[in-house]
């Protein structure tokens, strides 16, 4: 009997989870999570069109990357719970998967960030074993560093980009992020 070997693009199914690859279907899911406070407070500020732009580019990355982030629902009753998962990127001219994850504030703290993304590096190892993985967040984003403890990822240094910085409101351009690296 013929095996039928995983695609990338098939859902991921975790303990308490189904990851599903992010296209323009899930617009109003993620406009829903986006809207939640403290998702918008760290990775917004968001507007429909804007969060309708990230889907459109999210489907575009599974075509041409071949891998991208997915939606994270409750496998028991389809609940929306986050998302998160792998994108391809450019590191300081090295090509690395950036793994990241974002879970609705009333459901925060219940393991499913660090769910995602233990989903995200197995994943990464069967589809992309040859790219490094890498995470970072903002230095005082406590939660996200946590979960990057979990998951063993080595601090690494700091980097700058646009993001926020503790006690100050608003995006500033250069903002200290943690950077996390996956052993090999
Ligand atoms: C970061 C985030 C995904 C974590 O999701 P989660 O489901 O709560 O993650 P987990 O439950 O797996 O782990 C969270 C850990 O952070 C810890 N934590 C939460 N808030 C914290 C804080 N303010 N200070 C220190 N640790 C904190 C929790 O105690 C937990 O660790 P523990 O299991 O050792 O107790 C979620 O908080 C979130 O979506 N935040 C907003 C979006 C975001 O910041 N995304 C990351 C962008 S890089």
């Amino acid at each position: 009997m013929a095996m039928l070997l995983p695609r990338a693009t098939d859902p991921v199914p975790t303990e308490r989870l189904l990851l599903t690859p992010i296209g323009l279907g899930d617009v109003d899911d993620l406009w829903r999570l986006y809207s939640d406070p403290l998702v918008a407070r760290w990775t917004g500020p968001w507007s429909y069109d804007g969060v309708e732009a990230w889907a459109r580019d999210m489907a575009s990355r599974w075509l041409t990357d071949g891998v991208g982030k997915w939606l994270a629902r409750d496998r028991s009753d389809g609940a929306l719970v986050g998302r998160g998962g792998l994108s391809r990127m450019d590191l300081a001219g090295e090509a690395v998967l950036e793994v990241g994850w974002v879970v609705r504030d009333a459901l925060a703290g219940r393991g499913f960030g660090t769910e995602i993304g233990r989903a995200a590096l197995d994943w990464a190892s069967t589809f992309f074993p040859a790219l490094p993985v890498i995470a970072f967040t903002e230095v005082h984003n406590r939660a996200s560093r946590a979960v990057m403890h979990h998951l063993d990822l080595r601090f690494e240094g700091i980097i700058h980009r646009e993001g926020l910085v503790e006690g100050r409101d608003g995006l500033h351009p250069d903002a200290a992020f943690a950077l996390y690296r996956r052993v090999p």
